[in-house]
């Protein structure tokens, strides 16, 4: 089938004032998409300069050879007046602004890295982020132009072989109409531009530094090798539109191949001016490399750094048979009283969207996520082994009475340092860290840029979640409160940082 771009339509001569005011340089006219004739090599529709209207023909309406596109009539003098009182007004506007409004700086940013690395996830909240600020973000995908614009079939791996010249000309030119987007959108007063795209190749990076002079660049790598975050993100993946002729298992293969081949050309930044290289799931950044003044680059480094979470609702799963007999560990059902509770925070939540809910691998905790996914639209659960319960080795399943006749040595010892304590064949608090942080990575990770989610956990687990989140000493951690008719909202953002305990109704349903 044949590739086709959107045509996009001829406007008329008829914007006195935009073209000049907004693209004084030579970039090109942001309501018409036509390029100037330097961009002609990389595949874009260019236009003599000749061609280009100039403000002058905007008023006499006409095109620049002269021609009066059908229904434009030329400017009245009443309108020619006004138009150019305006067009100094605007001017005077546009001086000011440049000259004193210091945040109208603007910056190029590159996402590398192969595909389900977390790109779109890092551009978007970062996106929401610089907004916040006001600062003027819009992110070029590559994949959505893709998706959009061509009409065969892009899904099969064989699409992205650095060796199919007919896919590499199509993915060249979405590449390059991306760029070109980006440019025309700081014609518009945008200021900061992500192209988000995989752009592993030097090739594809040495075009996108050659046509972004105007404005500094910086890259940002997304690397993670984690291999079941890999898994859950190529899962995911696969329920896109594009895989949904085929089976899940083929889709899965069809993703891995697509990635294979994007490894063939995958060269690591190393040499580029400007860029950082980012652990997406653990928010480390391993290497950084600044030439040029970057702006926002203060809040962009902490951003990268920071675990960020919109709304995080933590949850302790409902009242077990063990939890009434005060028995610690095991995998206990949920009683009665903790289906009720289940149901009730089903209700709670019906309307808000929560796409995700993490638990962990036990019983406990899935059975009380159960209902809520059945009231929600869309909401997957994932349970994730590093939520589990402290593991209480010898003492699992014992009551607290048991464990102090039984083993007292175990219970004094734990009772003087409960933080450092490691019950034998079993975990502590301070051997639980590196587990649930690696489990709040992977759920931030997996929710993507989700508004909210929620994460059902035990007592233990969730005291290390807590405290994840809100700094507390150590030897406070196993004290914290945990209760199973309440849950936390957790907010934690660059901007807000929130904390409450709230109800939920514990009434059988009328
Ligand atoms: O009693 C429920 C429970 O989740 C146990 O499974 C776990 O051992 C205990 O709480 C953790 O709380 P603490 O550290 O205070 O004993």
């Amino acid at each position: 089938m044949k590739f086709r771009f959107r045509q996009f339509p001829k406007t008329h001569y008829f914007y006195p004032v935009k073209p000049l005011l907004v693209s004084p340089g030579p970039v090109f006219s942001p309501s018409r998409r036509l390029y100037p004739p330097a961009w002609k090599p990389y595949g874009l529709e260019a236009e003599p300069e000749a061609n280009i209207p100039t403000f002058q023909h905007s008023l006499r309406g006409v095109g620049p050879t002269g021609q009066r596109p059908i229904g434009v009539r030329p400017l009245s003098s009443y309108h020619t007046t006004f138009y150019i009182a305006l067009y100094k007004s605007m001017s005077r506007i546009y001086t000011m602004n440049t000259s004193v409004n210091t945040s109208d700086k603007k910056l190029y940013i590159a996402m590398v890295g192969l595909p389900a690395r977390g790109k779109s996830t890092i551009a978007s909240k970062l996106k929401e982020n610089l907004a916040k600020d006001g600062v003027k973000t819009r992110i070029f995908n590559n994949g959505d132009l893709r998706r959009k614009l061509t009409k065969e079939d892009t899904s099969s791996p064989g699409f992205y072989d650095p060796e199919n010249k007919h896919g590499l000309a199509i993915r060249e030119k979405i590449a390059l109409t991306n760029i070109a987007r980006a440019k025309d959108f700081f014609g518009k007063g945008g200021q900061v531009a992500i192209l988000d795209a995989t752009n592993v190749s030097l090739r594809r990076r040495a075009r996108i530094v050659q046509l972004f002079t105007d404005q500094p660049l910086l890259f940002i790598e997304c690397i993670n090798e984690d291999k079941e975050i890999l898994k859950a993100s190529v899962e995911k993946k696969v329920t896109l539109s594009e895989f949904k002729h085929l089976a899940r298992e083929a889709a899965i293969q069809s993703f891995g191949q697509r990635i294979n081949y994007y490894s063939t050309i995958y060269t690591p930044l190393k040499d580029e001016r400007n860029f950082l290289k980012l652990d997406s799931l653990y928010n480390k950044i391993s290497k950084e490399e600044i030439t040029d003044d970057i702006p926002y680059y203060d809040r962009i480094r902490d951003f990268l750094v920071t675990d960020t979470v919109k709304n995080l609702f933590l949850v302790r799963h409902g009242e077990t048979y063990f939890n009434l007999q005060n028995r610690i560990g095991g995998d206990s059902p949920l009683t009665e009283n903790g289906k009720m509770q289940a149901k009730a925070l089903a209700r709670f939540f019906r309307r808000k969207e929560i796409p995700f809910v993490f638990t962990s691998q036990k019983r406990r905790t899935i059975r009380t996520a159960v209902p809520i996914k059945k009231l929600q639209k869309n909401c997957t659960i994932i349970p994730l082994k590093e939520f589990n319960e402290i593991d209480s080795g010898v003492c699992e399943c014992m009551s607290y009475e048991e464990i102090r006749e039984q083993m007292p040595h175990v219970y004094l010892a734990r009772k003087e340092d409960k933080y450092h304590y490691i019950y034998p064949k079993g975990e502590g608090y301070i051997s639980m860290k590196e587990r649930v942080d690696r489990g709040i990575k992977k759920a931030i990770y997996l929710s993507g840029n989700s508004r909210n989610i929620m994460i059902i956990g035990h007592r233990a687990a969730n005291r290390m979640i807590l405290s994840h989140f809100l700094f507390r000493r150590k030897e406070d951690v196993p004290y914290i409160y945990v209760p199973q008719d309440k849950f936390y909202h957790i907010v934690a953002t660059q901007y807000k940082k929130l904390f409450q305990l709230k109800r939920y109704d514990n009434h059988p349903p009328v």
